[in-house]
């Protein structure tokens, strides 16, 4: 049923579906990106776990009445979604402070953003992904004002289903990049994933990262993390 190949991304191959044109098999790679492509490596095992550990958040997130693009999981390392049309736009919520914000405006990690931020970055790798405002999101891309607004109650919406979802696994969730995409009638929904590689998540007693900055900050053995997550999310939805 896979069809041909659409797009390569630096984390996934995307392929059409045969006779199925309003759906894509998204298929997830070992490869492991940082700092916009210039670190780089390969885990044996990442594209399954990260698979399994989206496709769990996906379903957990339908539960709670938020749809996205995910219909199911086809297999360890592939996914059936609906067809979207990628906005190019990262939108990142942040709970806590961590990375880029820390560097950027000087606030020491750790500090709690209460109410959380929401931020926009245009997703455009010649230019390292820039941070942008509304009116340039509205400049730079196709969403409508009323969009923009409802892009960002949406990512709070799941920042809320999130932090209940990982805290039950004694997870923080300090921040995470949302993807939105349009279906072909124009509805906007949550696309892309949401995994180890896209969240910063802390153990909640210890305080150990258990996310991407595994492999962005050489802390560890980054596929022995991700186990670790894909493990507790699934004793988590086992025991109800
Ligand atoms: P940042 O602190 O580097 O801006 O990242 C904020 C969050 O967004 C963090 O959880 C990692 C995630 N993220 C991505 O998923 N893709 C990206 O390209 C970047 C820069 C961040």
């Amino acid at each position: 049923m896979k069809g041909s190949l659409l797009y390569e991304g630096k984390a996934k191959k995307v392929y059409y579906v045969e006779n199925e044109p309003e759906q894509l098999v998204l298929s997830y790679k070992n490869d492991a990106t940082a700092f916009n492509g210039k670190k780089k490596d390969q885990f044996e095992g990442k594209g399954r776990l990260n698979n399994l550990i989206t496709s769990k958040v996906f379903e957990y997130l339908k539960q709670q009445g938020l749809s996205s693009h995910f219909i199911k999981s086809l297999n360890d390392t592939e996914q059936l979604v609906s067809k979207t049309t990628i906005i190019p736009l990262e939108v990142v919520v942040r709970n806590v402070a961590a990375g880029s914000i820390t560097r950027r405006l000087g606030i020491k990690e750790k500090e709690i953003f209460s109410p959380p931020l929401v931020e926009f970055y245009y997703k455009e790798d010649e230019l390292d992904d820039p941070i942008i405002n509304d009116q340039h999101a509205l400049y730079l891309t196709d969403v409508k004002e009323e969009e923009i607004q409802f892009i960002k109650e949406t990512a709070l919406k799941i920042n809320e289903h999130l932090k209940d979802l990982f805290k039950q696994s004694g997870l923080k969730l300090v921040d995470f990049k949302l993807e939105f995409g349009r279906l072909a009638d124009g509805t906007i929904v949550l696309a892309d994933e949401i995994s180890p590689d896209t969240c910063r998540l802390w153990d909640e007693n210890t305080g150990e990262k258990m996310d991407k900055d595994v492999f962005r900050e050489n802390l560890g053995d980054l596929i022995s993390v991700y186990e670790n997550i894909l493990q507790r999310l699934e004793e988590n939805t086992c025991a109800k």
